[in-house]
């Protein structure tokens, strides 16, 4: 299993905080959002993980990525995503780091409550995706269920409503994504929408979608910022981190304190 972080896009509703840097590393309480979602797919058992960046503040994640894990036996790869094309783009920039295996993708702002390294572990083929009740699905990939809980439908941005249930940004898919997605045309909008390769799945009947436990938050908007701080405060959530991310967090920043006063 191969891992990416998308990690790019243009981030608009946060201008302009990120005017200066990227969205994903700015602060969720005492650490940069991005160590969120790496800490799900570390937490998974995955070794090789691939980060889509965008052109802008890119120096910005190698400075504070590119080094961290050296001693950890976690492996970092970073590409640039030069137009945000869409969330079905992660499979076409990465075909080359995905190779033959299968892939688990994140979205960079992306703050979960839940542990998924079970569903990360015991994945075969097909897809699996994660669903979460929102008061506001309309803004988001809508799944439909039956009465058993099965997912019948998947609409992007649905301008009726459908469900209350929306596809959170934790997508796990065996390697035929890399074909799916590059056979996706783009929507009205112009990206090529993860919505879609959802449904490719879903008609071939290989598509599992499981329910979110506890929080979830897409930290895309002040207030959704601000929230996820609090909450990961509140909750003290910084604490459940592999012991791998916590230890690199400790002794990036001995480092930079070494070499701060060796400055002075
Ligand atoms: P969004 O929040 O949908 O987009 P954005 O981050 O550009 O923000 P805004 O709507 O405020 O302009 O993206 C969700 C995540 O996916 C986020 O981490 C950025 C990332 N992303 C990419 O890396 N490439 C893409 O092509 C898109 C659409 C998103």
């Amino acid at each position: 299993m191969k891992g990416i972080i998308l990690a790019g896009g243009t981030a608009t509703r946060l201008f302009p905080l990120t005017a200066t840097t990227s969205k994903q590393l700015l602060p969720i309480y005492d650490r940069q959002m991005i160590f969120y979602p790496l800490n799900v797919l570390v937490k998974g058992g995955i070794k090789d993980i691939l980060i889509i960046i965008a052109p802008e503040h890119s120096g910005h994640f190698v400075n504070l990525l590119g080094s961290i894990f050296d001693k950890h036996d976690i492996h970092l790869e970073f590409k640039i995503q030069k137009i945000p094309r869409g969330l079905a783009d992660a499979f076409i920039v990465g075909e080359n780091f995905i190779g033959n295996d299968n892939v688990t993708m994140i979205l960079g702002d992306n703050i979960f409550e839940d542990d998924f390294s079970e569903d990360i572990k015991n994945f075969k083929s097909g897809a699996k995706v994660f669903a979460v009740k929102v008061p506001d699905p309309e803004r988001l990939g809508v799944v439909v269920f039956n009465k058993q809980m099965q997912a019948i439908k998947i609409v992007e941005k649905p301008k009726e409503w459908i469900s209350d249930y929306a596809v959170a940004g934790l997508y796990i898919y065996d390697n035929r994504v890399i074909k799916a997605a590059k056979t996706m045309k783009p929507s009205g909008r112009g990206e090529i929408e993860i919505t879609d390769l959802n449904s490719w799945y879903l008609e071939r009947g290989e598509l599992e979608v499981g329910l979110v436990k506890g929080k979830w938050l897409d930290a895309g908007t002040f207030d959704s910022l601000l929230e996820a701080g609090n909450y990961v405060k509140e909750k003290k959530l910084y604490e459940n981190f592999h012991p791998a991310i916590n230890e690199a967090i400790k002794e990036f920043n001995e480092e930079l304190k070494m070499l701060t006063k060796k400055k002075l």
